[in-house]
């Protein structure tokens, strides 16, 4: 039985969010009415139908920001939500351009009730700084992710990635499944020059997302800002984060993000353009060196592939091939979703990940078996 579910995914915000972050910035600094704050700086089409806007997102539940060495990175982390739930950690790999505050919320709320989770920073990106100044790469992403994973000593945990991190997911599952529960990449790719493209091709489409001009909105919600309910989560995201960490005197919220150290400063929220190009250039280089697909055939890692249907970023076609390439793996595609899935269904999204992370738990990590017999029945497209 086919379980294409439609439901879907999270990691080209942040990108997003230095676009949109500039003007709710300008709003909030105009704006005198104080604490009402964020919500009330949402764009007219977030309004709900009693007149009212969406409220903003308490994050206190990330707890403070915490640092920690390993691999010469001094990473920035948070780790948070349910220890006692039986369950192993998840640890989530943000996307190109982004920092490991651009995670929908309300997905990371809905992880967080049943298992432990750990965001952090990519290395070079917001907080977590990197004595090397080698080019990035997939791989060696994946190699540091892993030194830090032991560095926290969690055991076997299960791995999340969005975009440019669901490659180094792919590649954690690749390199190190021995170490490693469930890995499921959303929007995520095992590279090769037999990977699909997108329409203009995978550089010109990372460098629009690099200058994140007002039009990469189109690319990442099928419908651009007509997508009002991905739209509107994102906007909440980004006026939540800029509540936490905009001071205003007239306000007691305000700010509360930085004086309780959840977020230690506005910087956390910002990648610099080098940075992002460095990530661009990695992913480039993913695309022309060799595939991941005969080291994750021989991954003990179950893997759950997250597509959204109409994903201008990574084309779906990525993973309905990958699935067919690989025994151990499930696809799940979500028909009216683009690159940022998770934003557009964050509760299905957070459901869907945790039934397939509770579900592979439950399995013999020894048996390849997929946990959703899907890679079989998916028609591959030719290459
Ligand atoms: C990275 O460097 C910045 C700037 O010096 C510093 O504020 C931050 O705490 C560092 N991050 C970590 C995880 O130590
Ligand atoms: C943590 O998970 C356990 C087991 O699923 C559940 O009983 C408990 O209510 C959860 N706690 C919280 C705070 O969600
Ligand atoms: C959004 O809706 C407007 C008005 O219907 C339309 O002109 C525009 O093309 C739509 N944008 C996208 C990206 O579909
Ligand atoms: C966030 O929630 C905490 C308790 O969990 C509360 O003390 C704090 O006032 C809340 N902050 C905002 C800005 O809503
Ligand atoms: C697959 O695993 C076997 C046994 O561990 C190993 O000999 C082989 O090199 C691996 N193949 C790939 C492509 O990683």
């Amino acid at each position: 039985m086919l379980r294409r579910h439609r439901h879907a995914l999270p990691a080209a915000a942040a990108l997003l969010l230095l676009a949109v972050a500039t003007p709710l910035t300008a709003a909030a600094a105009d704006d005198s009415g104080g604490s009402a704050g964020a919500a009330s700086q949402l764009p007219p089409q977030c309004q709900l139908d009693d007149g009212s806007y969406p409220p903003h997102t308490n994050l206190t539940f990330l707890g403070p920001a915490r640092a920690i060495q390993a691999g010469g990175i001094d990473w920035s982390y948070h780790r948070f939500g349910n220890a006692s739930a039986g369950q192993p950690p998840l640890v989530m790999i943000h996307g190109l351009g982004g920092t490991q505050y651009d995670w929908p919320m309300r997905v990371l709320q809905g992880l967080a009730a049943g298992r432990e989770v750990v965001i952090f920073d990519n290395p070079r990106a917001g907080l977590s700084n990197d004595s090397s100044t080698a080019p990035l790469s997939i791989e060696g992403m994946a190699e540091s992710t892993m030194q830090l994973l032991r560095a926290l000593e969690l055991e076997q945990p299960d791995v999340l990635g969005f975009s440019m991190g669901g490659m180094v997911a792919l590649a954690l599952a690749a390199e190190y499944s021995v170490e490693l529960g469930a890995v499921v990449a959303v929007g995520g790719s095992a590279g090769g020059p037999d990977a699909p493209q997108p329409e203009g091709g995978m550089d010109a489409v990372l460098r629009a997302i690099v200058e994140a001009g007002p039009e990469s909105i189109n690319l990442v919600f099928p419908g651009g800002t007509n997508d009002t309910e991905g739209y509107c989560n994102l906007m909440v995201n980004v006026a939540s984060l800029q509540l936490a960490v905009t001071p205003q005197t007239d306000s007691t919220d305000s700010g509360y993000g930085l004086r309780a150290g959840i977020i230690p400063s506005p910087a956390a929220l910002s990648v610099s353009t080098d940075v992002k190009n460095q990530q661009r250039e990695a992913t480039d280089a993913f695309y022309t060196g060799p595939s991941l697909v005969p080291q994750l055939r021989n991954s003990s890692s179950q893997i759950l592939l997250l597509a959204g249907g109409q994903d201008r970023v990574i084309p779906p076609t990525t993973q309905s091939q990958l699935a067919a390439q690989l025994l151990a793996a499930n696809l799940v595609q979500v028909p009216d979703a683009g690159h940022l899935v998770a934003f557009q269904h964050p509760d299905g999204f957070a459901q869907q990940v945790a039934s397939f992370l509770d579900a592979a738990q439950a399995v013999d990590p020894q048996q390849l078996a997929p946990f959703y017999p899907a890679a079989a029945q998916v028609d591959a497209p030719p290459h």
